[in-house]
């Protein structure tokens, strides 16, 4: 183990919680993380002491939050290593993140006919942007598929990309196989054709370092609150070049240079796509989670996940009838399971009550469900906090439940 991982568990008071008289074993971390103490101090505090509106008032407090946001701005550019401050957006989700870019990037850049290309393991909220602005605008929805390990096939994605091909939006992990896909080619291979990406990060960011300007995408998305930070903040990471000619996403406050009547100009970036209050204090409280996980390191947390993801990987297929999904060689800390013919929820349902938090259903992956031929798994993934003794509480936890059904 590469860091003491119950001095880490004392910095998440939701963890010392017991759920029916059990201790809480959370294991729902990619749909939500818990948050450590500095960053629950840190939104009571704002309140407490700074709370004012940001970039509107010329009183000290209004100026003093103005300037915290900011510099949470700047912080996010750092973790993410973009050039500027100005490619940092800030949304309330990557669903909206998405939404933003399918919205002005097609609007700008796409016409009847064109193509936009997604894989076969997206989340809902990296399809259904899209299908909007197809209906809208005539686009057409490629797919790449996957192989039996749940990987990409690239061979594939070579033959889809053609003339007609104006983005790929790609998610880095998948939420439901953890998958980490090979974005680092698929974007070589992208501008070869002079075609920019888009990657869904939410599932990648609590977990992997992320370099935009190594990587050379073209945007980024991901959520705060998967990776220890408040709900309701997102990311929007692109480069100035394209967001420079994207139009806004939506009009408002703070979003403008001039308004009148007869026409309205737009703000410069960042703010041209930031169109009413911001949850500042949420940002704020944003900026302390990423320095939280700067301090203990995301080089250290990654290993130590892969312990974590080995160690159930090898315990819960002890279990007779257990079927994993999701068997790629570069994989987070996400298992999809089922279990003879015991329905998801159920199994789900079961584990709550020993105080068990898993994700069970077709978590937000539909289509990748029709390809598997399932309806839904129990997924169980992990954190840095989470232990290998909670792992096998989850283990002795399916057990139980297969005997019931037995
Ligand atoms: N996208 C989140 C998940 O996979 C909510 O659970």
């Amino acid at each position: 183990m590469s860091f003491n991982v119950d001095l880490v568990r004392k910095d998440f008071p939701i963890l010392s919680e017991q759920v029916y008289g059990k201790p809480l074993v959370y294991l729902d971390n990619g749909a939500t993380s818990q948050k450590p103490r500095c960053v629950i101090e840190k939104m009571a505090a704002v309140y407490e002491r700074t709370n004012a509106n940001v970039h509107r008032g010329v009183h000290l407090l209004s100026q003093q939050a103005t300037d915290m946001m900011e510099d949470a701005r700047r912080t996010v550019q750092a973790f993410l290593n973009a050039e500027s401050h100005r490619e940092i957006i800030f949304t309330k989700g990557t669903t909206e993140s998405i939404n933003l870019v399918a919205n002005s990037f097609c609007q700008e850049f796409c016409k009847d006919g064109d193509e936009i290309i997604v894989s076969c393991l997206e989340h809902h909220s990296n399809i259904v942007p899209w299908q909007i602005q197809g209906s809208l605008r005539g686009i057409n929805l490629r797919v790449i598929p996957i192989n039996e390990n749940g990987e990409l096939d690239l061979d594939e994605l070579k033959k889809l990309i053609n003339h007609r091909t104006k983005l790929i939006s790609i998610a880095h992990v998948s939420n439901v196989l953890g998958t980490i896909n090979p974005i680092e080619e698929i974007i070589k291979l992208a501008h070869s054709h002079d075609v920019p990406v888009l990657i869904d990060a939410a599932q990648s960011v609590p977990h992997l370092a992320i370099d935009v300007q190594k990587l050379d995408c073209d945007f980024l998305v991901f959520s705060a609150h998967k990776v220890y930070g408040p709900n309701g903040i997102g990311v929007l990471y692109g480069k100035e070049k394209w967001l420079e000619r994207m139009p806004p996403y939506q009009g408002g406050g703070e979003m403008i240079g001039h308004v009148s009547f007869q026409g309205t100009t737009f703000n410069d970036l960042p703010f041209k796509f930031e169109a009413g209050t911001p949850d500042y204090v949420g940002i704020i409280a944003f900026a302390t989670a990423l320095d939280y996980i700067n301090n203990i390191g995301l080089a250290k947390i990654g290993e130590y996940e892969t312990e974590l993801l080995t160690y159930a990987t090898e315990k819960l297929m002890q279990i007779d009838g257990m079927r994993i999904y999701g068997a790629s060689a570069h994989k987070s800390s996400v298992i999809s399971f089922l279990v003879g013919n015991i329905h998801h929820y159920d199994m789900g349902m079961l584990l709550d009550k020993m105080g068990i938090a898993v994700r069970t259903g077709h978590h937000c992956a539909q289509p990748l469900m029709e390809t598997l031929g399932i309806e839904g798994t129990v997924r169980a993934s992990f954190a840095f906090y989470n232990t290998k003794e909670e792992i096998e509480i989850l283990t002795e936890g399916i057990k139980k439940v297969s005997v019931m059904f037995s």
